[in-house]
């Protein structure tokens, strides 16, 4: 039996999947996904990032061998708990660095060459353009990037391509200049964050880092929203102190339509879709499916975040 948590999936790929194993679509905490306790006889559980994967809820899985993350972050995932009792956790990482890095020199240009603002704009039977309204060049602009990894590269070169300075702080990229913390916050006319949720980053870019961002500045979040503090975005949006910001993500999603930021223009918003193509969330679906399955046939799967329990594993000549 597969438990089944995620929409995302394309639905041929799920149908494929059910032909060869009994699925059953969950969703939610552990008492509404499993009420008469125990859920024997479960061994895959194809979840993403909406899917919160407790303690509690794997207690309730005995028979459990793998999580197939149809996602490259697997925040919503307690590892740690998965591991010690012998669970696989893999994710699709790399499918989707193009598309997430396109979404992001895209949200960059809708801010600094006012795309969005000016769409407003002409709604509103406003023409021309001119002086104060004008904008900034996005070629010759700094580029700070938080989180230099497979994705973050992939930015810089495209930000390279169109003219842009990139700095970062940890890591290394191509053509990048390495710059200590708080000066990538002073200097960058954007920020664009490609780190993961972890306790480290949770509420890293917070009041005292938006304050060191110059008044001119955008951010940009593509990753996780609880990696910024949004009281803080919302108090610094609103009150001017930073020029804007272009969010995927939010600490609450779906992003309630009565929240603060719904209500300031100086924000673009949308809904979670740095690897919404179809050709991604195919590769996507293909890989995490492929996971699945491998663990199920007793096979090794691609792409495994808890990497030591599958050299385990290997030590014990069952994968
Ligand atoms: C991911 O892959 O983690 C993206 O946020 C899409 O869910």
């Amino acid at each position: 039996m597969v438990f089944l948590s995620t929409a995302l999936v394309p639905p041929d790929l799920v149908e494929g999947l059910a032909t060869r194993y009994p699925l059953a679509r969950v969703t939610g905490a552990a008492a509404e996904i499993t009420p008469d306790g125990a859920a024997a006889g479960v061994r895959g559980w194809l979840t993403d990032p909406t899917q919160p994967v407790t303690p509690d809820i794997l207690d309730r899985l005995p028979d459990l061998a793998v999580i197939s993350q149809f996602g490259v972050g697997y925040d919503n995932v307690d590892v740690a708990a998965a591991t010690e009792r012998g669970v696989l956790v893999c994710n699709t990482p790399a499918v989707l660095d193009q598309a997430v890095s396109e979404l992001t020199i895209g949200m960059i240009l809708a801010l600094g060459r006012g795309i969005v603002g000016f769409d407003r704009f002409v709604r509103h039977g406003r023409w021309p353009v001119q002086a104060p309204e004008l904008v900034h060049d996005v070629h010759g602009a700094v580029l700070g990037i938080l989180g230099m990894g497979r994705i973050g590269r992939r930015v810089a070169r495209l930000a390279q391509a169109l003219g842009m300075t990139v700095i970062h702080h940890r890591g290394s990229a191509e053509g990048a200049t390495r710059v200590e913390r708080d000066a990538l916050f002073r200097q960058a006319d954007f920020i664009s964050i490609h780190a993961p949720l972890t306790p480290e980053t949770r509420g890293s870019v917070g009041a005292r880092e938006l304050a060191l961002m110059k008044p001119s500045a955008y951010l940009v979040n593509t990753s996780r929203g609880a990696v910024v503090d949004e009281r803080a975005l919302v108090a610094a949006l609103r009150d001017g102190r930073i020029a804007g910001a272009a969010l995927d993500v939010m600490e609450r999603e779906p992003l309630p339509a009565e929240h603060e930021l719904c209500r300031l223009d100086n924000v673009v918003l949308l809904p979670h879709v740095g690897s919404a193509t179809v050709q991604t969330r195919r590769a996507m679906g293909e890989l995490a499916v492929r996971n699945l399955v491998a663990v199920l046939e007793d096979r090794r799967p691609e792409t495994v975040v808890n990497a030591e329990l599958l050299a385990r594993l290997d030590d014990q000549g069952r994968t």
